[in-house]
């Protein structure tokens, strides 16, 4: 009796006490999944991994949850790898989504994706319509690989919005590591979504792979993600199994149930094997309608599952057999089209064999749209055929693989260059070298294309090892384009190592036009990796070749490179003729696209540097010149300098328009990170407008995002405007937590000294010198402002320190009655500001001398002085910095006599920080009215519910759900530890000591009905 008989009756068709598979022992694992399923559901989505040993039941477990699911009206999505992995990228990914979105009607796809469809084709080429070719696209790789990942998962979000989703990722053992990337990333943002992942492999302790085991602990660090690990079937487990599978009593299958469970270790899968092979063998029998022969003592059946296995395997007609090492030795799923192409059999014989390995449970099948598609009904079957084959028969069926199926896929083949590379490659390299060289080449090109930095690096390393090999062909193009990968992967020295070799072999031939290219691409590795100085030597090696050959659009590229190195090293001035001589070049070239470069280049110098109207002119130039050559990043770079020098120049209409200007360029090329970089600007402009509730509810935003894009330069900045706002508001606890993140994130305290990202370490000596002086440790605050100006001072960046650091170092020390250093910063403030044409600066200069001149000189003065820069902070807008001013003249107006024209600026100042929740500074205007003998105006401030962030109010809502601190960390994408400092300052704020207190206030002021 054929061992399928036995399952046929009970196990695969629905019972009237279940439906679907019998799954015994694994009760809590069952309702672990089940929550997960509630919680993705109703929005809280969930990702768990399954782990445990081969064959021990995850997929088995998996399915029936897979059941449920489907049952409750999600969408199911299945995908695997395969033990024989063939590398492409996204491989597990688009094996569960595509024919799930393939099933979804063209224009709800354009819809669901915000119009990017292209880039979800990039992803998964399989979902391309025949014929068409897909458009590169282009850009900065860092950038096109957040934009893929972020509108990837925002797509996934709104798919599952009105449906649910469940997508099972198996065997990630062996899963690419962009598809590992991508499960990291999707799981870090659906926390909000209906959206269930479910990953298994069977490496729990993670003996193999790296990338599987840093991708679980990080995942495991978000909150929402659990790890359920199947341990083996105990006995009672087993008992079950026989009673349902047999229909026996447990009474009398007890002894047989031990052996069986020590034979095999409560291996699932091992247990299944033993059974079929008692049964097979006649050992277990059936006879009016009940099983005996329980008091079988030996197994005749294999001592292993590998054996187990073998056994299963020789009972295999050749046909069937050789159908099965083919079907192992293509990898992954196979469709009927490719089994045929591959196998050489005809219809009938192809037939009769597919049927005899599902009769034999070896592979099942189903269909797929219009394909049929055959897979291993186990991967531990795919595993023993491929390894029991030996090096020849394996190499040999990969060469017949690689042609069958090129021919098959012609013309498209270079579509499938991957898998093609895959099989080449494995084939007999005297034979078939240079077809592997071609289609991993070209694989390497296309997983480039999709950022999967990780699998291009491996396709070119093996293009490149097999052309080493043939003198004849050609390795040049290879060694700069793994040069390339390798550089994209922070790996520098391998970069280096390589560029080095095309260099050496470029002087060799005397190739002076790839020499200049090459020396161009060292220079950008040795700026990327700090060495300025190699770098400059680079650039200009590399403008001299490419003058040499007359590539001017070459050297040109090059010259500006090299400016912005210059401007890196504070060499401003030398940077500027550099980009002359490049903008001298564009212009005679008459080159659209490179003047809008070379003009782009011009206004972030002049930004930096000064003077504004030469910024002003160069931006209008390079938005002009970039529309009309289509290149949009560029005029998307030219409104974010401008929208930048209109806040550091004062002029609140031309931020509006430029930043309403890149905010739409950002939206037309779906770029979360210029998003991010825009709404940068946005919250420096709402918070010098005094709209502090939307810079916070902003920066909140923004700091979610760059966090889990990654952005080591952004994170910290935004960290920091975020936490001078807190602590403006009073809220010393949170805007410590983001300026000490800065500080950490930014490595400002790094003991060697070595700056790393002046953009992001100048910044966070702003935040921490701004707490400080907010603390009253005015030493500190002058300190820390000191490094953080030396440190803007070496690399020539001026800007912030003028616009944030000059002012808190000054304040820090008028409190510290340093008149001295005052004075010195305030002179040092005006002369730059005069020649940036920094209105900021300058008002603050203004407002040190009339401290200075109040402290010890004339009064009269100071009150003019004092007027002049709130007036000047006014116009900027820098509307709490003008309060704050006004609150030192009302000071000096007092001491002059004026009671009334005093109290006039105390309401003033009263008002605005009353609106923007400032408290310290609201407490302090009150305490000066009084001490005036005024009465202080009715506080209406902010505090109470009326203060609350939208984030606050978010956590409120959760708190009233009844989510502990890590729910909320979970639903809202933030660690615990941030929900729970969130929650302590909601206490604060409206005077609760409990969460219980909490929901019954927000319930009683209505806060739970608003939605977010
Ligand atoms: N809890 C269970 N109850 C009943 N049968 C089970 C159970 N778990 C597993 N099995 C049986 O054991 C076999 C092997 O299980 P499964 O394929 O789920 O293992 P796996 O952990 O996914 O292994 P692999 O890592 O190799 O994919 C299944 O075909 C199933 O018939
Ligand atoms: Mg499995």
């Amino acid at each position: 009796m054929p061992p399928r008989s036995i399952r046929s009756p009970s196990r695969d068709k629905p019972s009237p006490v279940s439906a679907g598979p019998i799954v015994v022992g694994r009760a809590a694992e069952t309702s672990a999944l089940t929550a997960a399923l509630t919680d993705a559901d109703t929005g809280r989505g969930r990702t768990v991994l399954v782990v445990g040993e081969s064959g021990i039941g995850k997929t088995h477990l998996v399915s029936s949850i897979v059941e449920q699911a489907t049952q409750r009206g999600f969408t199911v999505a299945i995908g695997r790898a395969y033990p024989v992995e063939t590398g492409v990228p996204y491989a597990v990914f688009s094996d569960a989504l595509v024919p799930v979105l393939r099933a979804v009607e063209p224009s709800v796809l354009t819809l669901l994706s915000r119009g990017g469809t292209a880039e979800l084709t990039l992803l998964f080429p399989a979902l391309e319509a025949p014929g068409r070719t897909s458009s590169q696209a282009r850009g900065d790789p860092a950038e096109l690989k957040a934009r893929l990942l972020w509108n990837f998962s925002q797509f996934l979000s709104r798919f599952a919005a009105k449906r649910p989703l469940l997508v099972v990722l198996e065997n990630l053992q062996w899963a690419d590591s962009a598809s590992l990337e991508m499960l990291h990333f999707v799981a870090r943002q659906s926390g909000g979504d209906r959206i269930l992942l479910i990953g298994t492999h069977n490496d729990p302790d993670h003996r193999g792979g790296g990338a599987l085991r840093a991708t679980e602990q990080s995942l495991r660090m978000l909150g929402n993600t659990q790890r359920l690990r199947l341990e083996a079937l105990p006995v009672d487990a087993v008992s079950e199994l026989l009673e349902r599978m047999f229909a026996a009593e447990p009474e009398r299958t007890a002894g047989f149930a031990g052996r069986l469970q020590r034979w095999t270790g409560g291996n699932p899968f091992f247990i299944d094997e033993s059974i079929k092979a008692l049964v097979e063998g006649g050992q277990l029998r059936e006879a009016n309608g009940s099983w005996s022969g329980w008091d079988v003592e030996e197994m005749r059946v294999p001592a292993t599952i590998r054996e187990a296995v073998l056994a299963r395997l020789a009972e295999l007609s050749p046909g069937a057999r050789r159908l099965a090492d083919i079907s192992a030795v293509l990898g992954t799923r196979a469709t009927h089209e490719a089994l045929s192409a591959v196998s050489d059999l005809a219809h009938d014989p192809l037939v009769s064999a597919i049927d005899e390995l599902r009769g034999a449970d070896v592979l099942t099948e189903r269909e797929d749209g219009r394909d049929i598609v055959y897979d291993f009904s186990h991967p531990l079957l795919q595993e023993t055929l491929y390894s029991e084959l030996g090096l020849a028969r394996t190499r040999a069926l990969h060469g017949s693989i690689a042609e069958a199926l090129e021919r098959m896929y012609e013309p498209r083949a270079m579509a499938h260059a991957g898998e093609l590379a895959f099989h080449y490659a494995r084939g007999d390299p005297r034979r078939l070298a240079s077809k592997a060289v071609q289609y991993l080449r070209t694989a390497g090109r296309d997983a480039s294309a999709k950022y999967a930095n990780r699998e291009a690096a491996d396709y070119l390393a093996g293009a490149l090892e097999i052309a080493e090999q043939d003198p004849a062909e050609p390795a040049h193009e290879l060694v700069s384009d793994l040069a390339r990968v390798r550089q994209r992967l922070g790996d520098y020295p391998g970069a280096l190592a390589l560029w080095q070799r095309a260099l050496d072999a470029a002087r060799k031939s005397g190739d002076i036009a790839r020499v200049a290219s090459i020396e161009r691409s060292i220079g950008l590795a040795r700026y990327w990796s700090g060495a300025f100085g190699e770098a400059l030597a680079h650039y200009d090696a590399a403008i001299e070749a490419a003058h040499q050959v007359g590539d001017r659009p070459l050297e040109a590229r090059v010259l500006i490179a090299k400016a912005s190195c210059l401007q890196a090293i504070g060499k401003t001035g030398e940077s500027g003729t550099e980009i002359e001589a490049a903008l001298a070049i564009a212009t005679t070239l008459g080159d659209e696209g490179l003047l809008a470069r070379v003009h782009r280049a011009l206004v972030l110098l002049y930004l930096w540097r000064g003077p504004a109207a030469k910024a002003r002119e160069n931006g209008r130039q390079a938005i002009l010149l970039a529309e009309v050559s289509g290149q949009r990043a560029v005029a998307w770079s030219a409104h974010w300098a401008l929208a930048m020098l209109g806040g550091l120049t004062g002029k609140s209409d031309e931020i509006r328009r430029h930043l309403a200007d890149a905010h739409r360029i950002a939206d037309e090329l779906r770029s979360p990170l210029f998003r991010l970089w825009t709404s940068e600007v946005e919250i420096e402009y709402a918070a010098g407008m005094g709209d502090w509730d939307h810079a916070v509810a902003l920066a909140e935003r923004t700091t979610d995002v760059a966090r889990s894009l990654g952005q080591r330069t952004l994170l910290p900045r935004v960290l920091v405007w975020l936490g001078l706002l807190y602590l403006g508001r009073g809220d010393v606890v949170r805007g410590k937590a983001c300026v000490d993140e800065a500080w950490e994130l930014s490595s400002s305290g790094d003991a060697s000294g070595t700056v790393r990202d002046v953009f992001a370490v100048v910044p966070a000596h702003v935040g921490r010198a701004a707490y400080h002086l907010s603390m009253g440790h005015y030493a500190d605050a002058i300190r820390v402002g000191e490094r953080g100006l030396k440190i803007a001072d070496r690399s020539g960046h001026t800007v912030w320190a003028i616009h944030r650091l000059m002012p808190v170092i000054a304040e820090a020390s008028l409190w510290a009655s340093d008149l001295k250093r005052v004075r010195l910063i305030a002179e040092r403030m005006r002369r730059e500001s005069a020649a940036l044409g920094q209105l900021l600066g300058l008002a603050w200069a203004d407002a040190c001398d009339a401290m200075v001149e109040m402290l010890t000189g004339d009064k009269e003065r100071a009150v003019a002085l004092l007027r002049g820069a709130a007036e000047a902070l006014e116009a900027i807008p820098f509307v709490p910095d003008a309060a704050r001013v006004r609150r030192q003249l009302a000071r000096a107006l007092a001491e002059t006599g004026d009671r009334e024209g005093a109290m006039r600026e105390l309401r003033r100042a009263h008002e605005v920080f009353a609106h923007l929740g400032a408290q310290r500074e609201l407490d302090g205007t009150r305490e000066q009215l009084r001490e005036l003998g005024a009465r202080p105006p009715t506080r209406a401030t902010t505090q109470g519910v009326a203060g609350l962030t939208g984030r606050e109010l978010e956590i409120i809502r959760l708190v009233a759900a009844r989510r502990s601190n890590k729910e909320i960390g979970a639903v809202l994408g933030i660690s615990a530890r941030t929900a729970s400092t969130h929650l302590s300052n909601i206490f604060a704020k409206l005077g609760v000591d409990s969460r219980g207190a909490l929901a019954d206030l927000a319930r009683e002021a209505g806060l739970l009905e608003a939605t977010v």
